[in-house]
């Protein structure tokens, strides 16, 4: 079976931390579960504001952890100066506004080629791997190819948010997009990775496109952990994962 791989994103551990000050629930305690667990990858962002995941958090990790580390960050120089600095296994580069809550659309790789070009090269030949996190359209597709980045990250927030509002046709029109997109970036030789939103429900489909080789899933297992343990909750997706990847491939 081409096994998908899955990265699970902490930050919300820190937003939980955060809200009392100290160092409970500890960050490096839920990555040493994680990696117990058997994901494949820790992913951390580290935001302007310093909302949830902190500077001693990626700096920790990357010094003591044994799993590797997906940093996501916004393409500004500070971010730059940190990443060149840390040299982490994996850098996912989204856009970032102040005042959302989430990371709300993908990074627009077309018109910010230009930037983007040798921004990513230097992180690139310092031994990161960068992936841009961008709307599953194939223009932004090509446009990251361009640009020299190794992977993409097909923003699958859209279609998680039509499942869950059940707007069938909407989450089943994003799907395509997403495929063609999954399709043409394999075809470009990228790898192709996806996340953001994806739930027990939402991820059925988004497993079973073949070209996806790695999701990074965050909020909704952090919060599924109030009720079942972050062990039972990742090991929860992971079981989905492999059973519609299994049937899918047969
Ligand atoms: N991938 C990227 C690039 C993201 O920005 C996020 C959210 O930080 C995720 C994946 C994970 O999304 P969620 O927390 O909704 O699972």
């Amino acid at each position: 079976m081409n096994r998908l791989r899955l990265g699970i994103n902490i930050d919300h551990v820190a937003t939980i931390r955060n809200a009392r000050g100290g160092n409970h629930p500890d960050t490096m305690r839920a990555a040493e579960l994680v990696k117990k667990i058997g994901a494949d990858s820790i992913t951390v962002h580290l935001r302007e504001d310093r909302r949830h995941i902190r500077d001693l958090d990626v700096i920790t990790l990357a010094g003591s952890i044994d799993l590797p580390i997906n940093l996501e960050m916004a393409a500004t120089q500070e971010m730059h100066d940190i990443a060149l600095k840390l040299a982490p296994h994996a850098i996912c580069l989204v856009p970032e506004k102040r005042e959302e809550r989430t990371t709300e659309g993908g990074l627009d790789a077309k018109s910010g080629a230009n930037y983007l070009r040798p921004y990513v090269a230097r992180l690139q030949e310092n031994g990161s791997r960068v992936s841009l996190f961008i709307e599953p359209n194939l223009a932004q597709v090509q446009a990251a190819h361009d640009i020299g980045a190794r992977a993409i990250e097909l923003h699958t927030g859209k279609y998680c948010d039509a499942i869950t509002d059940g707007n069938i046709d909407l989450a089943n029109e994003v799907l395509e997009n997403i495929k063609a997109a999954a399709k043409l970036g394999s075809d470009l030789g990228l790898e192709v990775h996806a996340g953001h939103g994806i739930t027990y429900e939402s991820v059925i489909e988004i497993a079973k496109i073949p070209h996806i080789i790695e999701l990074n899933i965050g909020h909704f297992l952090i919060g599924e952990a109030i009720f079942v343990g972050l062990e039972a909750a990742i090991e929860k997706m992971r079981n989905i994962m492999d059973e519609v990847r299994e049937i899918a491939q047969t």
